[in-house]
């Protein structure tokens, strides 16, 4: 086993991992890899349904650890050992954690061993949830979660994906190296690992939806991947962060205050009222336009005048009015561009317009996947040479410019 790899906040850290049941149990081995990678000790439990999806003996071979289980557990150990084994832990990681299991857990139930550890602990606890897109988005789940988040839980995931049942939404579980990061930013208090620890920073993510009427609206296809990654690693890094996101089916980052608006000028409001921030990253797909009059009932087509005209009128530049602050100024304003055709070129040009410091350019041509998609391949433009990293995931993308704007901000860049 690699021992610790010195930088991670892992390294010393005991994992009390739950392995509930459910496909993705397949993946707690290499989830033990990973965190021991890392330097952290891993105690595993599993669940009796974890039991159909992976084995004791590969969790107790990757941990080099005993692994309980309800099937013998309960029986042999008294009450103080669960515990005393919920409590040795610095953090109870339940991955999978199936809807069944975060039911018992919002409810205070305990009939197992999983159940049991985790009302009895005293410890932060994480869950990386992962099931049916329809389990997920149902209303009984929706409400645990809310109910657990409530009550201190943090969330890791799910993401949106194909799942092993052939449907296709949120539900599956977190991949390995996500959980690992989620872990590494709950623990990451050493200030090597927290560069923009003490600054403040906001982000801007997803699309807008600009009303028609009561019922319709006009909007675009950001998913808010991008975006939202990129608040999960500032907060990473130790920021401050507020997340001004549009409607999005991803979840809402670890330890981010997220603020949620429907229309481009909803945006800029919550934008000026999280103010002041030392950085400013504008991901979202703000709609240009909106309905320059909204309907206040539904537009009817029974009244025979054929289809009704619309006239637009033009939303507020968010990017171009925290870039042209004359007092207060983020002390770096990163923008988006999407470019179907010459990216760098007009990228350039944007910077140029837009007043921001950078722009991080990005190829959203239908060919590219970029839409939607977990990858991106972008170009930082910024003072210097326009820069273009090899195509990467969107989580290595915010990484990458996490990095790089902690390079800027430690140099004591502020602004163009
Ligand atoms: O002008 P365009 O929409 O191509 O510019 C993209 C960049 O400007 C992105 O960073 C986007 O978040 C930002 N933007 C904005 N407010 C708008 C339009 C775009 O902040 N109304």
């Amino acid at each position: 086993m690699t021992p610790a790899t010195g930088a991670s906040p892992l390294a010393g850290r005991r994992v009390l991992l739950i392995v509930g049941g459910g496909i993705a149990a397949v993946k707690a081995p290499d989830l033990v890899r990973r965190l021991r990678e890392r330097g952290a000790a891993v105690r595993c439990v599993l669940t009796r349904a974890g039991h159909e999806f992976t084995t004791p003996l590969a969790l107790s071979s990757l941990s080099e650890d005993r692994v309980f289980t309800d099937l013998f557990d309960l029986t042999d150990e008294s009450e103080m050992g669960h515990i005393q084994l919920s409590r040795q832990a610095d953090i109870v990681l339940v991955a999978p954690a199936t809807a069944n299991l975060m039911g018992r857990m919002a409810a205070g139930l305990a009939p197992d061993l999983a159940a049991t550890l985790l009302l009895a602990t005293d410890k932060p606890v994480m869950i990386a949830p992962a099931m049916n897109v329809r389990m997920w988005l149902h209303p009984a789940t929706q409400r645990n979660l809310a109910l657990l988040r409530g009550d201190g839980v943090l969330v890791a995931g799910p993401n949106e994906g194909s799942m092993a049942c052939g449907e296709f939404g949120p539900g599956r579980m977190a991949e390995p190296l996500e959980i690992v990061a989620a872990l590494e930013a709950h623990f990451g208090a050493e200030p090597q690992s927290r560069p923009l620890q003490g600054l403040r920073a906001l982000v801007t993510s997803g699309p807008t939806h600009e009303p028609i009427d009561p019922v319709r609206y006009i909007a675009n296809r950001s998913s808010g991947k991008q975006g939202h990654a990129i608040a999960a690693s500032l907060a990473a890094a130790g920021a401050e962060v507020v997340l001004v996101s549009g409607p999005t089916a991803q979840p809402d980052p670890a330890g981010v205050q997220v603020v949620r608006i429907e229309t481009a000028r909803q945006m800029l409001a919550a934008c000026q009222a999280a103010l002041p921030a030392d950085i400013a990253i504008c991901a979202a797909a703000v709609a240009d336009w909106r309905v320059a009059t909204e309907a206040g009932e539904k537009l009817k087509k029974e009244n025979g005048a054929g289809p009704p005209s619309l006239s637009f009128a033009e939303n507020p530049d968010i990017l171009a009015t925290l870039s042209g602050m004359s007092q207060g100024r983020p002390g770096l304003v990163v923008g988006f561009a999407a470019e179907t055709e010459k990216v760098i070129e007009h990228a350039i040009a944007k910077r140029r317009r837009k007043g921001c410091d950078w722009i991080v350019a990005n190829d959203v041509s239908p060919a590219t996947g970029t839409f939607g998609g977990d990858n991106n391949s972008v170009t930082l433009i910024s003072d210097g040479e326009p820069e273009s990293w090899p195509p990467l995931s969107k989580a290595e993308v915010a990484t990458r410019l996490v990095q790089r704007i902690a390079a800027r901000m430690g140099s004591g860049g502020q602004g163009a």
